[in-house]
């Protein structure tokens, strides 16, 4: 195991990702998290991730010293490096101008994190700080035209700094020397899997349920389906599934849920259909954050009304997945929008949880998803806010303005699947801005919908680019949507990215 210690570095994800590709677990803690605990999780390396703080600051974040003394290999990126430069008395000193991009880098060695990387390369720098002058017995292993220590080693501690950030698709190299750390100086063997990682957790979650009751709340997401399937795999019929349909899913939605569920896996699963329910509660409601809260409110009141018709019930089934694990334990993010997350359940239910994807990474669960047979449509699946269409039209939402969004998103994800690009395009979804316009069918003028396009590339859903469709794809999906979607006479594509925009459009 590699543990990641996090020093409020932007990239702390991306290098476990790195980490994960090669199939060694890893962590990702706190810099505050005690020596002892960190003793006690045994990894067979450490990475210091970047930071935005400056060694010298007073409140900087430190590590305990002795961390250094445990025998484990270090290797600290940006931020992290400079702490070790500095805690081992090297110079860190402020760059004269910030360096940010894309520059050569010289290396100077061929061993440890460096083995078999070129001499010259290109690495990805974004740093205002950077080491001036390398501790006594450290070697500089690379440099660059603005850092005289881009990298440097102490090899017979195995500790191992670089300037720049190995964890980002701009260092030429940069899997390459994660993939070095990890193996040839970590000694990792690389056998995490998602096959053993599924038969390992069903095996605990036997063990950790016996003849209990267990709950889930099914969203027939990729996240709470899987998680499901895996109980399910587990205890049977020990588990049941709530499923709440709010009426604001997508088109068929609610019935394919139940089909996968409870035909092809025989499951226990309870389709409450509580559309009327939603839709009277949010009638007149313009205001986004307000049809978020009346949502989420309204999915707790359904699924505890259900749940306490099932008697005594011991454990609840969470999809939580590892990015919100991460990224719960930094408070530093503006609140943009509430996610509410509507599956989100009320902290005085008296449940212990089973999260068992608290570990993994999307990607990852598609995989477990794959390995227990879940069907592509749904292990696949794009990302759909819990508020569902409700955040998709905008303003007073309607019976009849949730029918065009519906319609039209029907027909714009059946072209992407045509076109092939439906594993690309990261979210791709019709929303209706509330605009009526004139136009012109036959001879008969119209006042009627604009349809807007939605598609982004995203990794994360934090940062996202809007999809380069081709104009053929787009133009057949215009054409569809106008002829096939009463009341809809203008469709226009979306081209923004975020930030500024966001991804939905409220
Ligand atoms: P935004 O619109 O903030 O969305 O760029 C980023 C990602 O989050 C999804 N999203 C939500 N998911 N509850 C959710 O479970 C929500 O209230 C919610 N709002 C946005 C959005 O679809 C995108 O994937």
């Amino acid at each position: 195991m590699i543990l990641i210690i996090d020093f409020g570095g932007q990239y702390k994800q991306l290098i476990a990702r790195r980490v994960r590709e090669n199939n060694v677990y890893c962590e990702v803690v706190s810099y505050r998290t005690p020596l002892e605990k960190i003793k006690e999780m045994n990894p067979k390396g450490i990475i210091f991730t970047g930071g935005p703080a400056s060694v010298y600051a007073e409140d900087a974040p430190k590590c305990d010293r002795e961390l250094f003394e445990l025998g484990v290999p270090v290797l600290g990126i940006c931020y992290g490096g400079q702490l070790m430069a500095q805690m081992f008395g090297g110079k860190v000193n402020r760059a004269a101008s910030r360096e940010y991009g894309r520059v050569a880098l010289h290396i100077n060695d061929n061993e440890g994190i460096f083995k078999g990387i070129s001499d010259n390369t290109r690495c990805w720098m974004s740093h205002t700080d950077f080491i001036e002058i390398a501790p006594e017995g450290f070697t500089i292993t690379a440099t660059t035209d603005h850092c005289p220590v881009a990298a440097m080693k102490e090899a017979s501690k195995k500790l191992y700094a670089v300037q720049f950030h190995p964890e980002v698709e701009h260092t030429e190299m940069g899997r390459e020397i994660i993939e070095n750390f990890v193996f040839e100086v970590c000694g990792c063997t690389g056998d995490w899997n998602m096959h053993d990682f599924a038969e390992q957790s069903i095996r605990e979650i036997k063990e950790k349920v016996g003849d209990k009751k267990v709950l889930c709340a099914l969203s027939g997401g990729v996240d709470s389906s899987v998680a499901a399937v895996l109980v399910h795999r587990a205890i049977g019929n020990q588990l049941t599934c709530i499923f709440v349909d709010h009426g604001l899913l997508r088109k068929d939605e609610g019935d394919q849920v139940e089909q996968v569920f409870k035909e092809k896996f025989q499951m226990n699963l309870i389709r409450v259909n509580a559309q009327e329910r939603f839709l009277g509660k949010l009638a007149g409601v313009t205001d986004p954050e307000t049809k978020r809260k009346i949502i989420g409110e309204e999915f707790i009141r359904v699924f505890e009304e259900e749940a306490s018709k099932l008697g005594q019930i011991d454990y609840l089934v969470q999809g939580t997945v590892y990015p919100d694990v991460i990224e719960s334990g930094t408070d530093t993010a503006a609140v943009i929008k509430s996610h509410h997350n509507v599956g989100g359940l009320p902290e005085d239910m008296q449940f212990s949880l089973i999260e068992p994807l608290r570990q993994l990474f999307k990607d990852e669960v598609r995989k477990v998803g794959e390995e227990l047979d879940i069907p592509e449509e749904i292990v696949w699946r794009q990302p759909f806010p819990g508020p569902g269409l409700a955040i998709r039209v905008l303003g007073e939402i309607t019976e009849e303005k949730l029918h065009i969004v519906r319609e039209s998103d029907a027909i714009l994800r059946d072209e992407i699947r045509k076109a092939g690009l439906h594993r690309d395009i990261w979210q791709y979804f019709t929303a209706l801005p509330n605009i009526k316009s004139v136009g012109v069918m036959g001879d008969e003028r119209t006042y009627s919908h604009t349809i807007a396009l939605r598609a982004v590339t995203s990794s994360d859903g934090m940062t996202s680019d809007w999809a380069r469709i081709p104009y053929e794809v787009l133009e057949k999906i215009s054409n569809r949507i106008v002829n096939e979607v009463d009341n809809v006479n203008r469709i226009v594509y979306d081209i923004t990215s975020k930030p500024p925009s966001t991804i939905e459009w409220e």
